[in-house]
């Protein structure tokens, strides 16, 4: 059954499995997957680590708007995001306007498992790390909330399972909204 919207958002934290359960889903659903913060990285050159060092995060963030309205033009894709897409309103408008939006919400403890030895995230890179993590989800679940046209569970689940998982809550749910919401 083809997807009834071209366009699909995964957002969420660090960890949350954006990227790995992103592309298994893509492929159930036979879109194109694209994750934002590889794309940057691959535009640049230059390692997410790297820009926040030259650019600070100010930097960072007006990059990732960019190649957030990049992808957002693409068709037929699923788009995972990175953990801090949310915090721009401009950046929370273009994802509700331009497709179905997909909170991956996990608990703080699945991220700090996922996480422990990460040296890619250059907000991790502090010795309070899952301090940091709690104080994270505080200011941003609500913003994934408001966002998010549906919630996922995503933690305690392998990445297939997961996938499938919600794979057939879409299904369900874009069943139930009949082509209400459709965009294409
Ligand atoms: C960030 C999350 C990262 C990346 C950058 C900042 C954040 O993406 O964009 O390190 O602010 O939460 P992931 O969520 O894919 O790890």
């Amino acid at each position: 059954m083809p997807p009834s919207y071209p366009r699909i958002f995964l957002i969420g934290p660090m960890g949350s499995g954006k990227t790995s359960i992103g592309r298994h889903l893509a492929d159930l659903l036979g879109l194109r997957f694209f994750d934002c913060d590889d794309a940057i990285v691959e535009r640049t050159g230059a390692s997410i680590n790297l820009i926040f060092d030259i650019e600070g995060e100010a930097g960072f963030r007006e990059r990732e708007s960019a190649m957030l309205a990049e992808l957002a033009a693409q068709k037929e894709a699923l788009i995972a995001t990175g953990g801090g897409a949310v915090l721009s309103a401009a950046n929370r408008a273009l994802l509700r306007s331009s497709g179905f939006v997909i909170w991956l919400k996990t608990s703080v403890e699945q991220q700090a498992r996922r996480l422990r030895k990460d040296q890619k995230r250059p907000l991790l890179q502090f010795d309070d790390w899952r301090q940091r993590l709690e104080r994270l989800a505080k200011e941003r679940d609500p913003l994934y909330g408001e966002t998010a046209d549906l919630v996922f569970e995503s933690s305690q689940r392998s990445v297939p399972q997961a996938a499938r998982l919600l794979h057939e809550a879409l299904l369900e749910q874009w069943a139930s909204e009949g082509t209400k919401h459709a965009t294409h």
